[in-house]
């Protein structure tokens, strides 16, 4: 199984629903984390979290609390909009969200912990699974978070194998993943850094007991990897095709709920920010469209762009 990992500002619900009607080849949704602000639910997460904008079959919202009382508002809103199965956020690396104790800021403190998921299965709304890194400064934090995971019946435990310090880059510890794998009762999910099937080849034969894996940059920079993972088979032609109508959807959809133009392109120059690694000549077609200012512009750009890749 594949899954689609959350990415703040890159898979919010246009894309996941443009990915999900073009190429239906991921398992399950995962959606940008949702926190409290003022012991409310921000405004802008609403969106995000609507069931009409989340009518794929699998999509699990994503929750960023300090605390039990946190955590429980934001279930209680996620429960009302219809959801029954949720992820706790306990990977975000942010010094602006660990310093408020959220995030990766908890993995130091696995009582804190032990209190969120004791209080969500004293009074469980549904399923709940868990997204984390290895450790906040050190991968011997998991060792008493596991501890605290396998008291709970979870129904599944998301490893990003990194600290919190290496944000998205350098190595990923393939030793804490294998411990997690040995120590865990629960499924576990491999994340991070799958960007090709060879990568992904590398990392089954590395833990033959993973059956299911996140995918995040991977995904948004080759909308086919899925594909490729799963052996489903395309031509070129179809291929051009199917990205080409991603895009088109994609912008449809920006231009449809975005308040003008503009705010609209600003999304689209976020999307090409990935994107562009489907066009041979990356850096200068995201140069391009960086410096767009308006949608005619914006339009030409894109038509030479997959003009290229046509021929
Ligand atoms: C820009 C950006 C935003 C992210 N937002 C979230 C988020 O909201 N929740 C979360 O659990 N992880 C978030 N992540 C982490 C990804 O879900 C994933 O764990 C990470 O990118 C490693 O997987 P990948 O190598 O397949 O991309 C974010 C990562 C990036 C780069």
């Amino acid at each position: 199984m594949i899954y689609l990992a959350p990415l703040q500002g890159f898979t919010d619900y246009v894309y996941r629903d443009s990915f999900a009607k073009v190429f239906n080849t991921v398992d399950a949704y995962f959606i940008p984390y949702i926190s409290v602000k003022n012991n409310k639910v921000p405004n802008k997460y609403i969106r995000e979290i609507l069931p009409e904008n989340n009518t794929q079959n699998r999509v699990v919202p994503q929750i960023l609390a300090k605390d039990a009382a946190e955590f429980e508002l934001l279930e209680n809103d996620l429960a009302d909009h219809g959801y029954s199965e949720f992820n706790l956020n306990l990977g975000c690396p942010y010094p602006m969200v660990t310093n408020r104790g959220k995030g990766s800021g908890l993995l130091p403190f696995p009582e804190e912990i032990y209190k969120i998921l004791d209080h969500f299965y004293s009074s469980a709304k549904g399923e709940l699974s868990v997204k984390l890194r290895a450790g906040f400064k050190s991968a011997d934090e998991i060792k008493d978070v596991i501890k605290v995971l396998n008291q709970f019946p979870l129904k599944e435990v998301i490893l990003h194998a990194r600290v919190a310090g290496q944000l998205y880059s350098g190595e990923i510890d393939e030793n804490a993943f294998s411990y997690a794998a040995d120590m865990l009762k629960h499924k576990l999910v491999y994340n991070g850094d799958v960007f090709s099937v060879e990568d992904y080849r590398y990392k089954q034969n590395k833990f033959q007991g993973v059956d299911t894996w996140m995918l995040g940059r991977g995904i948004l920079m080759n909308p086919f990897l899925p594909h490729e993972i799963k052996g489903i088979q395309s031509t070129p032609k179809e291929r051009f095709e199917l990205l080409h109508t991603f895009h088109q959807t994609i912008l449809k959809r920006y231009l449809e709920v975005m308040d003008n133009e503009g705010n609209a392109l600003n999304k689209m120059k976020q999307f090409w920010i990935y994107f562009s690694y489907c066009f041979p000549n990356q850096r200068k077609v995201l140069k391009y469209i960086k410096k767009v200012r308006s949608l005619n512009k914006y339009g030409e750009i894109v038509k030479s762009a997959f003009y290229e890749i046509s021929c």
